[in-house]
């Protein structure tokens, strides 16, 4: 098939456009390499899907309406969008609110448009899209549920992609364009994102540079192991909802699904997952919460189960130690 993946060369884009191509599909790959964390990491990635035969990439920004319409003039017998370009990270959109709105809210707007003609032109089949654990935002309720009413969201970026799921549906309503929405949960691995905690605290440690500890470590965070959620995103592509069945919202062939482990993991007791796998600690600085951040995420997988098989297989004792590995690999 030939699979259009937005932000190819972001960490979640790049090993879905590995296993893609890997499965035998042709792969359109776009992505503005902006400069939100070391931009030498996404030409790592893009380098690597570069040298695969079946890879295409459009350097582009999604926000930019003539550069979608020249892909869309290119390539108009896409059969899958797998839309998961996004200004990403929760703090980061309370300093920078406007890029939010660039790449999540007017290139999602974007994104849903090139899906509809490609949907109208009868190629496209299925629009899949990134949302996330933040959608849940001040619930109190765990394990967070699909069936869970979100409009709590604690920081911009939870906002847009609350609003990415709203956008989404009215599309499905409207033009009966099939579309899921997939809420990662704390995604780490290889040539993960410098800006997540799990990445900052390894360099910290190796750097023998103290850490902070929001909340004074009263946190759990539901972590996934980037193989677990590949194999979610490539799998659900071949679920495109009808409008009638399961799960499906207000009748519009439109679905959402947790991407999780299923298991909260105490922030504390991942720190020490990840100083094992140093085999060296550090000196921990206790801070209050942190505006944008919440306490608690933990995902209710039902749905993503018995809809298309999802099944996590990597516990942080597993999955800690094979980052660490490519961590000490990549920046030696
Ligand atoms: N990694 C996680 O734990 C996690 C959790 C929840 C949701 N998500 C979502 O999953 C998706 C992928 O996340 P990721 O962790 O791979 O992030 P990432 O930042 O590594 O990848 C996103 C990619 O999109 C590109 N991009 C951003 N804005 C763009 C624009 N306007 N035009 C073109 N390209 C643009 C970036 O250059 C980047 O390469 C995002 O939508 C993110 O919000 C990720």
């Amino acid at each position: 098939m030939k699979i259009l993946v937005t932000g190819a060369a972001g960490f979640i884009g790049f090993h879905t456009t590995q296993k893609l191509i890997n499965d035998g599909h042709q792969v359109i790959g776009i992505d503005n390499q902006n400069g939100y964390y070391d931009p030498a990491l996404k030409t790592a990635r893009l380098n690597q899907l570069q040298a695969l035969e079946g890879f295409t990439f459009y350097p582009m920004d999604i926000a930019d309406e003539a550069a979608v319409h020249k892909l869309e003039a290119d390539h108009s017998d896409i059969e899958i969008i797998i839309h998961l370009a996004a200004q990403a990270g929760v703090r980061y959109s309370i300093e920078n609110p406007q890029s939010y709105v660039q790449s999540n809210l007017v290139g999602h707007a974007n994104m849903l448009e090139l899906a509809r003609h490609l949907h109208e032109k009868g190629h496209l089949k299925h629009f899949v899209y990134a949302s996330s654990s933040s959608v849940y935002g001040a619930n109190k309720k765990t394990p967070f549920s699909v069936e869970d009413v979100v409009r709590s969201p604690v920081s911009f970026y939870a906002a847009t992609k609350a609003a990415n799921e709203l956008m989404s549906q009215s599309y499905a309503h409207l033009y009966r364009l099939p579309a899921t929405g997939l809420r990662f949960f704390t995604v780490y691995g290889p040539y993960g994102r410098p800006d997540m905690a799990y990445f900052s605290f390894t360099k910290a440690i190796l750097e023998g540079k103290p850490i902070t500890v929001f909340n004074n470590g009263d946190m759990r965070r539901d972590f996934t192991w980037i193989d677990d959620i590949v194999d979610g995103v490539t799998a659900v592509m071949n679920f495109a909802p009808t409008g009638d069945a399961f799960h499906t919202i207000a009748g519009a062939p439109h679905r959402v699904f947790n991407l999780g482990n299923n298991k909260a993991e105490k922030l504390l007791d991942f720190i020490e997952t990840i100083e094992k796998a140093l085999g060296k600690t550090t000196q921990k600085i206790m801070a209050d919460m942190a505006a944008g951040d919440v306490k608690e995420t933990f995902a209710d997988i039902t749905a993503a189960q018995e809809i298309f098989g999802y099944n996590p297989k990597t516990p942080i004792s597993k999955g800690i130690p094979a980052f660490v590995e490519w961590y000490k690999d990549f920046y030696q």
